[in-house]
């Protein structure tokens, strides 16, 4: 640090929750963030400056108060979708089930028969508010997942209006190609066919246009079988593609171990994960994504295994899973509210969940989900005076104002 390079920008007077170490909030009371080039540059006491702010950098901010934190990542949605699936609550309120009203021919393939019948506009202006929702809240990277197509064309078309949304928002956008997420009616009887047909066409066809980040497989009853996701994993990695999985949602099928074996980025839902795939995934490193929202939604009453997950040292996220059936739910604020007092979450980690620990669900953490050197200078300014009312509050109040330093993330 010479007078020769100064800083791009200097931040003083608020508390900085860094979330670095492993646990807690990485506090620095009174603190300096500096950025360079887009990058945070330095952190620390003001009070440790080698010199007053002005000689420092190019231009100093001073915050008056608040609490800076980095970006939230909701790092598990399917929020491209048309219609709404309104019916089936009510449905649900009566006595009916997730899964009889799946097998029924409602459920995800209610929401594939609106989504095949919109236009990229149409979908693009349904999916839109709902990603601006998030983001007005403070999420500046989204994971979205496709799966509402079943069909190569209107899996394009998901995807597609997936980077769009990042494009027009000014977020970044991580996309999940979810082949496997229910066998579409019309193979029904062809169930092998099918998955031959996501594992060996659509999914390389749909990689070699750029519009898949990673893979994901519903390894379910009512979904995929623990082989047919497999397979499906083993074909993404294969194309160097991450995979990810939502397993032991409704039961164990043992899941979790099958994505942490492919050393995947993240196992999600987990509310009847084991011991065995807890060991699978801490040996991995694979991160343990909770969903209260669907959870809530569904009225389940088997909680994800917190504390053993905790205490295996597995990393816990915490995302939306913003989707029309299980968790019509457009606010990562009030799902981390939620991973607190359903799941027992303390108030740092559920805010690890949807930074730090969702950033490595989807592979990010070298750039995003903590405050240090390095990362990108992303962040929020919050105007509370202690981070635990960022969990406090249900819903998506207060809101934080965005400091984006450099280009808008691509
Ligand atoms: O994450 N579990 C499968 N997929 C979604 C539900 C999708 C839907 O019902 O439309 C989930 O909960
Ligand atoms: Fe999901």
């Amino acid at each position: 640090m010479t007078e020769t390079t100064p800083w791009d920008a200097l931040y003083v007077g608020a508390r900085i929750a860094t979330l670095a170490g492993d646990s807690g909030w990485g506090l620095v009371e009174d603190g300096a963030l500096a950025v360079r080039d887009g990058v945070v540059a330095h952190v620390g006491p003001a009070a440790a400056l080698p010199a007053p702010p002005e000689r420092l950098a190019r231009r100093v901010v001073r915050l008056g108060g608040g609490v800076l934190t980095p970006a939230l990542v909701d790092c598990h949605t399917h929020l491209v979708f048309a219609g709404t699936r309104s019916g089936e609550f009510q449905a649900r309120l009566e006595g009916a089930s997730y899964e009889a009203i799946a097998r029924a021919g409602g459920g995800i393939a209610a929401t594939v028969r609106a989504t095949r019948a919109a236009s990229e506009q149409e979908l693009l202006d349904a999916s839109l508010p709902r990603a601006r929702a998030l983001a007005e809240e403070g999420v500046a990277c989204i994971e979205v997942k496709s799966g509402y197509g079943l069909e190569l064309d209107t899996e394009r078309r998901m995807l597609r209006v997936a980077r769009r949304i990042g494009e027009v928002l000014g977020i970044q956008v991580r996309t999940t190609f979810l082949g496997l997420h229910a066998l579409p009616p019309e193979s029904a009887t062809r169930r092998s066919a099918y998955v031959d047909q996501v594992c060996d066409h659509w999914l390389p066809t749909l990689a070699a246009e750029g519009l898949v980040d990673a893979v994901d497989a519903f390894c379910e009853g009512i979904g995929f079988t623990p082989a047919e996701t497999a397979r499906c994993l083993d074909a993404a990695t294969a194309l160097g593609l991450p995979v990810k999985l939502h397993a032991e949602q409704l039961s164990d099928q043992g899941g979790a171990a099958l994505v942490a074996a492919r050393r995947g980025l993240s196992a999600d839902h987990l509310e009847w994960l084991g011991a065995e795939g807890i060991a699978a995934m801490a040996a991995a490193g694979t991160v343990a994504v909770l969903l209260p929202g669907a959870f809530y939604a569904l009225r389940e009453t088997r909680l994800p295994p917190v504390q053993a997950l905790r205490e295996a040292g597995v990393p816990m996220a915490v995302a939306t899973d913003l989707n029309p059936g299980t968790s019509p739910m457009p606010s990562l604020r009030l799902a981390m509210n939620m991973a607190c007092t359903l799941f027992r979450l303390t108030p740092a980690e559920a805010l690890r969940g949807a930074c730090t620990n969702a950033a490595r669900a989807l592979g990010l953490d070298r750039e995003r989900g903590r405050l240090l050197p390095g990362q990108r200078a992303d962040l929020l300014h919050w105007p509370v005076s202690d981070p635990a009312e960022l969990l406090y509050w249900i819903g998506p109040h207060p809101q934080p104002r965005r400091i984006l330093a450099g280009p808008a993330p691509g």
